[in-house]
Parts: structure tokens; C-alpha cells; sequence
């Protein structure tokens, strides 16, 4: 991982900014319906509040991420809240990461987008576990022309990626003309 590139443009951001630790509203959404057993993933977690929510409710959660800055920042906080136990932190590129076989309850993924690394979250879905998402959109890119348009959802996804046995329980789209719009979407393996 030495020199990635994601790596290193993330761990400067991280280094830079204090953590809120404050869960993802998509997370705190999620954590709230009915789930089966089985732990959680989050996905490009950053120093992420909603692996600290999921496991302060108890689930075991694995947390991935390329920016080695922001895990470890994350594990302190786990430890700091004796949450230490209950979260896994992976350092890893999504690109090259792949899911256990046991799969999760819930997997999440704020704040990121690549088709591939959907695919693979698809299949990490336990049944009637959940999938949350959100990502830019592709009319993010007129308030960030610089936005490349592999990072950004076309007007169809990420629903239109679902295999056959899903349900979008929830979708919607978060208007940001300064930071770019996003679309948010919840959906469950029947
Ligand atoms: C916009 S932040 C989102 C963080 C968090 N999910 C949230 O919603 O606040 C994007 C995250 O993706 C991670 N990331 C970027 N490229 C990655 C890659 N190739 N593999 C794994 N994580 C990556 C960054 O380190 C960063 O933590």
C-alpha cells in the first residue's frame, strides 16, 4: 500500500481535520430497521462514527479503509469507548478487498462509488440483510467540473446495479450545489 495514491491524498486530508466520530444518517437509519444477525462492514469508513454506532448496539463490525490515518484514528476512539473488541479495521484498497465468507447483516458505503466495489458489496449481503449507499451523482460534477465521472452515480444507480433479489426500500437525492449532489439509497436482500 506504500504510495498508493488514494492513501496518501486521504491520510493528509485526515491528518488535517479533528474526527466528529458522528454516525452517517444513512447509518443511524439502517441500525434502526430489522437485521438479521451478523455483523457489519463499512466500507471507506474514514474515522467513522457509524462503525462506532454499530458496535456500540453490539454487532461486530469490520471497518475498510485505504487511509491507514483514519483507522487508526478510529481504533483509538474504539478503545477510548471499549468498543475495541467489536470493530476490525482493514486496511486495504476496496478495489483489491474481498468479504469473508460468512457475510454481514448490513453493509455500508458513504461517501464513495465504484461499480465493482458495488458488486462485491452485493454479494457480502447476508439475505434479508441491508446494503446503504451514498455517493455523488453525476450532476455533482457541474458544481465540481474536476470530479471524475468514474467516482459519480449515473441517474440509474446504484439501484438499476441490484441483482434480481433486492428491494430499494429507500432512495433519495441530496440537492448540494456548493459540494455537488448526492443520491442515498437503502435496499434489502430478500
Ligand atoms: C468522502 S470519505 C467518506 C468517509 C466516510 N465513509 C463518511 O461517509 O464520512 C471517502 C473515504 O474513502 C476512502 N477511500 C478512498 N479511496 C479508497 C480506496 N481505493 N479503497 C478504500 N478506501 C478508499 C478514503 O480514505 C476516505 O476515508
Amino acid at each position: 500500500m506504500a504510495g498508493h495514491p488514494d492513501q496518501m491524498r486521504w491520510d493528509e486530508r485526515y491528518r488535517r481535520s479533528a474526527p466528529s466520530f458522528r454516525p452517517h444518517p444513512l447509518a443511524e437509519q439502517a441500525l434502526s430497521l430489522t437485521l438479521p444477525d451478523g455483523p457489519v462492514a463499512d466500507l471507506a469508513c474514514g474515522p467513522s462514527g457509524s462503525a462506532l454506532l454499530a458496535a456500540g448496539q453490539g454487532r461486530q463490525v469490520v471497518a475498510v479503509d485505504v487511509s491507514r490515518v483514519a483507522l487508526d484514528l478510529l481504533a483509538e476512539e474504539a478503545r477510548r469507548r471499549g468498543l475495541d473488541r467489536l470493530i476490525t479495521v482493514v486496511h486495504a484498497d476496496l478495489a483489491r478487498w474481498r468479504p469473508g465468507p460468512d457475510g454481514y447483516a448490513l453493509v455500508l458505503c458513504t461517501g464513495f462509488w465504484d461499480r465493482a466495489v458495488f458488486a462485491t458489496a452485493c454479494e457480502a449481503v447476508l439475505p434479508g440483510g441491508l446494503l446503504g449507499w451514498e455517493a455523488f451523482t453525476d450532476d455533482a460534477r457541474r458544481a465540481r467540473p474536476s470530479l471524475p465521472v468514474q467516482w459519480c452515480l449515473a441517474p440509474d444507480e446504484p439501484a438499476s446495479l441490484l441483482p434480481p433479489s433486492w428491494e430499494v426500500t429507500e432512495q433519495c437525492e441530496l440537492p448540494d450545489g456548493q459540494h455537488g449532489d448526492k443520491r442515498r439509497m437503502l435496499a434489502r436482500h430478500s
